[in-house]
């Protein structure tokens, strides 16, 4: 008997289902080819059911979805709905309950996709950035007094505990592992002001390294020179782990020198438990409708959550075929100016299967 999966598929708000539908579509025919089924539910979580309802998530929603193999997000975000409820209400809060402690965000330049990296190509521009998913400044510690006042305080703290650190850098070093391709591990970090923070991460790093994984190269970076070295020096960079606020940033960074928000996907991992997959971009709400959103990243993220599942031969047959339809047939890959539409992109993706 073929092996089934059961995916949640949560594709949210503005365009979110529009390009879920077409990741759903490219899985199925990689599922088909590669003898595995794959059954879905859906689940209605975003802005529209929020204002419909007044009820963000249900209470026991990431209890019903960890009876699931996975989830496929599309996005979450509404123009009518004040930042932060939802990002908060829905992603982060799954993110959590669910302790999808990794993020994972491949940064990978597609052939014939637009770098606005000069004189970068596909063969420099190929490393993963583990942003660890559920301590700092998200942690939400911290507070605020006299607000509103001339002497309003606002207190909001990042957090790390050993094990938390521990268990996000064990996953970078596998990662680098089973990658196999320069074997190096670099740590963003800040050492030099976050001196405990930091300096924690730092000396897990290398006690990890020296006991464990004393075949992978370490190298640190502090975060601001993170960010020059991967505009100017991508080629560096193999795996870079790092905490969750500066994974947040060197990953939209990233995410842009790969050609952007339409192709750029990343994954909530939670190695022991339910992970959940996403386009990185936004709901983009004046695309909604139109068929003309970019649907490789979501597409892209439905690879990853095959990867994850350990469908790698389907996972790789998704990424050659997307690589076909970047380098030979898409004009571009904004909105409105791929030269097909939305679920064009999606048949030409399954189609290359
Ligand atoms: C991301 C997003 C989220 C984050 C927001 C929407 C809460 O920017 O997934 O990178 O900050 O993690
Ligand atoms: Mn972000």
């Amino acid at each position: 008997m073929s092996k089934e999966y059961k995916i949640a598929t949560l594709p949210g708000d503005g365009t979110g289902p529009e390009v879920t539908t077409e990741a759903v579509k490219v899985l199925d025919a990689a599922a088909a080819k590669h003898g595995f089924k794959l059954s879905y539910e859906n689940f209605d979580f975003g802005g529209d059911r929020y204002l419909r309802t007044g009820e963000v998530l249900p209470e026991n929603a990431a209890e019903e979805l960890s009876a699931f193999d996975s989830i496929l997000l599309g996005a979450i975000g509404h123009p009518d709905v004040k930042p932060g409820i939802l990002e908060k209400g829905i992603l982060l809060r799954l993110r959590f309950e669910l302790d999808q402690y990794i993020n994972l965000r491949p940064v990978k330049l597609f052939p014939g996709v637009w770098t606005p990296l000069k004189d970068k190509g596909p063969e420099h521009i190929d490393y993963v950035v583990v942003r660890e998913n559920t301590g700092d400044v998200y942690a939400g510690a911290g507070g605020v007094t006299m607000k509103g006042t001339p002497q309003e305080v606002a207190v909001q703290t990042g957090v790390y505990n050993r094990f938390q650190v521990d268990r996000c850098l064990k996953f970078a070093f596998e990662y680098t592992r089973k990658r196999n391709k320069r074997n190096t591990l670099a740590l963003c970090g800040k050492t030099n002001v976050l001196t405990y923070l930091y300096d924690l991460w730092e000396r897990a790093f290398h006690e990890m390294g020296d006991k464990d994984y004393s075949e992978i190269q370490r190298d640190y970076y502090h975060v601001d020179a993170t960010c020059m070295w991967m505009v100017k020096n991508p080629e560096w960079f193999d795996v870079i782990v790092t905490g969750n606020m500066f994974g947040d940033i060197i990953t939209d960074l990233g995410a842009i020198t790969q050609g952007g928000m339409g192709i750029a996907a990343g994954g909530n991992i939670n190695p022991e438990g339910v992970s959940m997959f996403e386009p990185i971009g936004g709901s983009a709400p004046k695309y909604t409708g139109q068929g003309v959103i970019n649907p490789l990243a979501a597409i892209c993220a439905g690879q990853m959550m095959l990867e994850i599942l350990g469908e790698e031969a389907a996972a790789k047959d998704i990424e050659r075929s997307v690589m076909d339809v970047t380098a030979n047939r898409l004009k571009g890959l904004s909105a409105g100016a791929m030269g097909f539409s939305t679920s064009e992109v999606g048949d030409l993706v399954a189609s290359g299967l």
